[in-house]
């Protein structure tokens, strides 16, 4: 038997845990959200320190991970480009070194997905994607927690992705191969996903559509993104042209099943992406996702810090 501590885990893509592992982490995600609507007291983090590095602008990511980070009773450390050495060319690999013997855990929103990949390659603590280019895997984790909630499992469901092939596609992606759900993927041309970004093993989890509709038909979940992703935002003139009939509406809606739900991470630009009918109507559970990231974090950094609690 060895003695050597376990290697460290990180959470950079939605590979880096096994179905089995989502399993437990969805289990303690439902557990730490009902502790913290009874106000039950959970501090299995304390004296722990969380530092969050943003390259990219973020609401939410930051108020649930600085909130639940607090809540564990650990406390956070938040950086950004512009108000540390990173925005002056210290290299990724050193800046993780020296983050990495000071803090517990590190949560990155930065540009490519090679770049949090140095960090974490260089990195004495767990690092978490708090979004890339590529991939956006807390965000899809909240989303997946979030349909379980109001639909149950999601394993054989339809997810209609409609719109730009991007990080949140990617992950969606992901997701379907490693749980079993299918995704109907309707992108403008030029914009659709590409299977080796996105790192999948075959397109058995996948159909593609040309009309957007036709992807929404007998979907259990519709959801879509912003036209223009951060980084992307020269592209935005071009991009509102090619996108102009990738709007989520009413008809998209009705071609989808009676009970589908609709879904966007968030920030949203009514009447771009989706109608102002469909994102605040009954169907949608934007808010209930964008409260779930916090409570999905929790019991993700709970899992990586500490393993498979059963408190
Ligand atoms: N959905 C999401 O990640 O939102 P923020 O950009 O506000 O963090
Ligand atoms: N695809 C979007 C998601 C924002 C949360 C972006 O990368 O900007």
């Amino acid at each position: 038997m060895s003695n050597a501590p376990a290697p460290v885990r990180h959470y950079l893509q939605f590979t880096d845990l096994s179905a089995d592992e989502y399993a437990h982490v969805l289990a303690r995600a439902a557990e730490i959200k009902r502790k913290f609507k009874a106000y039950e007291k959970y501090h299995p983090l304390a004296d722990r320190t969380l530092a969050m590095i943003f390259e990219k602008a973020s609401t939410r990511t930051r108020v649930s991970f600085e909130a639940g980070m607090y809540q564990l009773g650990g406390s956070v450390v938040h950086l950004t480009t512009g108000d540390s050495q990173l925005g002056r060319s210290e290299p990724i690999e050193d800046s993780a070194r020296v983050i990495s013997r000071m803090t517990d855990i590190v949560m990155i929103r930065t540009y490519g997905q090679d770049k949090i990949e140095r960090f974490a390659s260089h990195s004495r603590v767990p690092v978490i994607n708090g979004l890339t280019n590529e991939f956006h895997p807390c965000q899809i984790l909240a989303d997946i927690f979030t349909f379980i909630e109001h639909r149950g499992s999601i394993a054989g469901k339809v997810i209609a992705w409609v719109g730009d092939g991007n990080n949140m596609a990617n992950t969606w992606l992901q997701a379907a191969e490693l749980l079993g759900f299918t995704v109907h993927l309707s992108t403008p041309s030029g914009y659709e996903v590409d299977q080796a970004v996105a790192g999948l093993r075959s397109s058995a989890s996948y159909k593609i559509f040309k009309d957007p509709e036709d992807a929404c038909r007998g979907a259990d979940l519709v959801t879509t993104d912003v036209w223009t992703s951060m980084g992307f935002e020269a592209e935005n003139e071009a991009r509102k042209k090619a996108f102009a009939d990738w709007c989520v509406d009413e008809a998209m809606m009705q071609a989808a099943k009676p009970d589908a739900l609709f879904m966007h991470c968030l920030p949203a630009h009514r009447g771009e992406e989706v109608s102002a009918e469909v994102i605040d109507g009954p169907q949608s559970v934007v808010w209930d996702e964008a409260e779930n990231r916090m409570h999905v974090q929790k019991a993700l950094m709970e899992f990586l810090l500490l393993g498979r609690v059963h408190a």
